[in-house]
């Protein structure tokens, strides 16, 4: 880098934001390798692709957007017999394409279309809509799970009847993707914002953190015919409260036989952890805003807009991005991983001023296995200067034990701007190189391919007609 100043000042055309500085600039590859260097061995048995979803503007965005906002772009690791596959590709939806061909962001904030340019609320205007209402626009989360014992997607949408609505679906989609058992609930408010249509208006963000509101559990039974606690009737949901928080990334969930007790494990930051969605007073949050893992215990049999029964923390440091052998799902479970700040006893000291806090976006540095049956945590530290991004766990296939498989992850190398993937089995058996930067994930999940009769390469093959004879193909005949 220069040490001249007035280099060192230019400014690039992308506004100056949180999430739009230092290492985390857009960088928008769209780019293939075929045989990624790898130190250490990939277990033949990894056979897969390991999808990462990011999200990276393609034109400067506008200059007040938030970090969860931009273009949706896809990058895929493809593992077989040792080798590994990377392809990057932009998801090229409708705002992608305006926005490239116009060369400049014209879409406003995210989610509110009173900042949109007024050639999109034009065109969006003069669009007829013939065969949907709003009844039938659903939305879809973020992070729909699978439950491995019914093969079924469970999902729900919220503002599921249009822009602010407190309406939510729920239903689990089955393998071939038909929907079953739609049912719709209200939310007590549409979390966690209010003032939110006029906040729009007046060209703000679609939420806002508001201190007055509790952090809300919504429990709806997952189909018209489950079994209801004792004291529910037919067609009802019940809310329970516990305080002023952010619950950000879930672990699992399971229930007592009886249905009355159901325990959700979810990272928890004891207030608003996003400084880009403030409190309409400008509040900012506390510099302290650290996540940890918590158990939250429900009691079905208390009425509704009751407390939560139960929180606990479960392991004792800042952590997020948790994850579990996802063949467990909706039942008990007893490992989890977890990106953490690494506690100071598990790596060399830091110069002065560095090391974090704990944030859920910056100083995540590790990642631990915590087993619940022993109480014992394993970690890997990344590195000085390194942030991990979110785990997927690998189990090895057959009749494998909860827990038995490979951990990996992408690590960011801040220092010298080059991102590098880690395999661990309790320790890192492999690292893949990328050898250049990608911006950081947001979530990312493990497709195995035996559950695939066909196999399709992601990356360009050599394909070959004919042999010309020529150069270093001569036969060599005189
Ligand atoms: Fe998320």
């Amino acid at each position: 880098m220069s040490s001249d100043k007035s280099v060192t000042q230019l400014k690039s055309k992308c506004p100056v934001a949180i999430d739009l500085q230092g290492s985390n600039l857009p960088y928008r590859l769209e780019v293939e390798v075929a045989d990624l260097m790898i130190l250490g061995t990939v277990p033949p048995e990894i056979d897969g692709t390991f999808y990462r979803v990011m999200t990276d503007p393609f034109v400067p965005p506008h200059p007040n957007n938030i970090p969860l906002d931009g273009d949706g772009n896809i990058s895929a690791l493809r593992f077989r017999d040792g080798r590994v596959d990377f392809k990057m590709r932009y998801v090229e939806t409708e705002r992608f394409k305006i926005e490239r061909n116009a060369g400049k962001a014209v879409f406003g904030l995210n989610r509110n279309p009173f900042t949109h340019h007024p050639c999109v609320r034009a065109a969006v205007d003069s669009t007829p809509i013939p065969t949907l209402s709003w009844d039938q626009v659903e939305t879809f989360t973020a992070h729909p799970k699978i439950d491995s014992f019914t093969k079924e997607l469970v999902v729900y949408g919220y503002e599921a009847k249009g822009l602010a609505s407190t309406d939510i679906v729920i239903y689990p989609l089955d393998r071939h993707g038909q929907k079953k058992d739609e049912q719709w609930i209200k939310s007590p408010w549409c979390a966690p914002i209010h003032d939110y249509i006029e906040r729009m208006k007046k060209g703000g963000h679609h939420w806002a953190w508001n201190y007055d509101r509790s952090a809300t559990f919504i429990v709806a039974p997952r189909r018209k015919r489950t079994k209801l606690p004792a004291g529910w009737k037919e067609g009802e949901f019940r809310v329970y409260h516990d305080q002023n928080e952010m619950l950000i990334h879930t672990a699992g969930a399971w229930e007592s036989d009886d249905g009355s007790k159901p325990w959700l494990e979810t990272t928890r930051v004891h207030e608003n952890a996003f400084p880009f969605f403030p409190a309409d007073s400008r509040r900012q949050p506390a510099p302290d805003a650290t996540a940890y893992l918590v158990r939250f215990t429900l009691n079905l049999t208390q009425p509704t807009d009751t407390k939560v029964a139960e929180t606990k923390i479960i392991p004792p440091f800042p952590a997020e991005f948790p994850r579990l052998d996802e063949h467990f799902l909706s039942k008990p479970y007893d490992v989890a991983w977890l990106n953490a700040m690494t506690p100071a006893e598990f790596h060399d000291p830091e110069p002065e001023g560095e090391g974090g806090v704990g944030l859920v976006w910056s100083d995540l540095d590790g990642v631990v296995q915590h087993r619940y049956s022993t109480g014992k945590t394993e970690y890997y530290y990344a590195g000085r200067g390194c942030g991990v991004q979110e785990p997927i766990f690998i189990p090895r296939l057959g009749d494998a034990p909860e827990g038995d498989g490979w951990v990996m992850f992408l690590v960011e190398i801040k220092l010298i701007d080059l991102c590098e993937l880690v395999i661990l089995f309790t320790k890192p058996v492999a690292i893949v190189k990328l050898l250049f930067h990608i911006k950081a994930q947001v979530h990312g999940n493990w497709i195995d391919q035996r559950q695939f009769k066909d196999r399709k390469s992601l990356v360009r093959q050599g394909e070959l007609e004919t042999i010309s004879g020529r150069g270093a193909l001569e036969t060599g005949d005189i």
